[in-house]
């Protein structure tokens, strides 16, 4: 990062989310299975509004097997109102890969995980890192916001470079035995404390660590550049044609 991390928030952060983590169903046990479901359902969703939608889906599918079994139709019904319906759609397709090519076992590589329709990146490390235990980071917009105030970083949080970025630097960082809290509280301390607009900088357990904070940029980071508006510009063009030219 462009500038280097204080080299103890980690256990900051872990300790913090030991004391102050919501208690949430997906929680409660963390099987890829039920990491997975919960993870798509809480893409461009609210935690509050994933709540009901995941206990009822559990209730219905409770291992990949009944899911595979399903009609796509009973799933769409479960996913009423939960929106971008495609998610549900890669739900069912997948669970009838891991059904036919993984045997109903959930992969547990990243890059197995990665071609299973519908898993990106995000989801590749939220899996193999809350599921597995394994280090490997999960960056949301939480993430990115956390770590580039945590920095001081005025990079865009919008450009490829800047998840790479905060990426290979916590790639560095991970705590290999408490991989799935570290990606958990990375979320939840993004949700609950660092916050999009006006961060509770002053109940931050990390603002003697945070670059952003001590410099008094918290409320200007992260940096999201907007596209310049296109102007429209109204002309007229007329084509010339005569004696064969134009
Ligand atoms: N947002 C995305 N994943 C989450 C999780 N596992 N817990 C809380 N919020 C989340």
């Amino acid at each position: 990062m462009q500038n280097c991390i204080p080299n103890n928030w980690v256990e900051i952060l872990l300790e913090w989310f030991h004391k102050n983590k919501r208690s949430l169903p997906w929680r409660i046990d963390r099987t890829p299975y039920k990491v997975w479901i919960s993870e798509i359902m809480l893409q461009q969703t609210r935690v509050t509004a994933v709540v009901s939608y995941y206990q009822r889906f559990i209730a219905q599918f409770p291992t990949v097997e009944f899911l595979a079994a399903a009609s796509l139709e009973d799933v769409y019904k479960l996913w009423e109102g939960l929106g971008y319906y495609s998610r549900a759609k890669n739900l069912y397709l997948a669970a009838h890969t891991i059904v036919e090519k993984y045997h109903g076992v959930f992969p547990d590589t990243p890059t197995e995980i990665l071609q299973l329709p519908g898993i990106g990146d995000y989801t590749t490390g939220a899996i193999m890192s809350i599921a597995f235990n394994k280090p490997f980071p999960a960056i949301d917009g939480n993430v990115l916001r956390l770590m580039s105030r945590l920095t001081n970083d005025f990079t865009d949080v919008k450009t490829t470079q800047f998840t790479r970025k905060v990426k290979e630097s916590l790639q560095k960082i991970y705590p290999i035995k408490q991989a799935r809290d570290f990606t958990e509280a990375l979320m939840e301390f993004g949700s609950l404390v660092c916050v999009p607009v006006q961060p509770n900088c002053g109940e931050c357990p990390l603002k003697e660590q945070c670059a952003g904070y001590l410099s008094g940029n918290q409320n200007v980071l992260p940096i999201k550049k907007t596209k310049a508006k296109s102007v429209v510009v109204k002309m007229s063009v007329a084509i010339i044609e005569c004696c064969e030219k134009v």
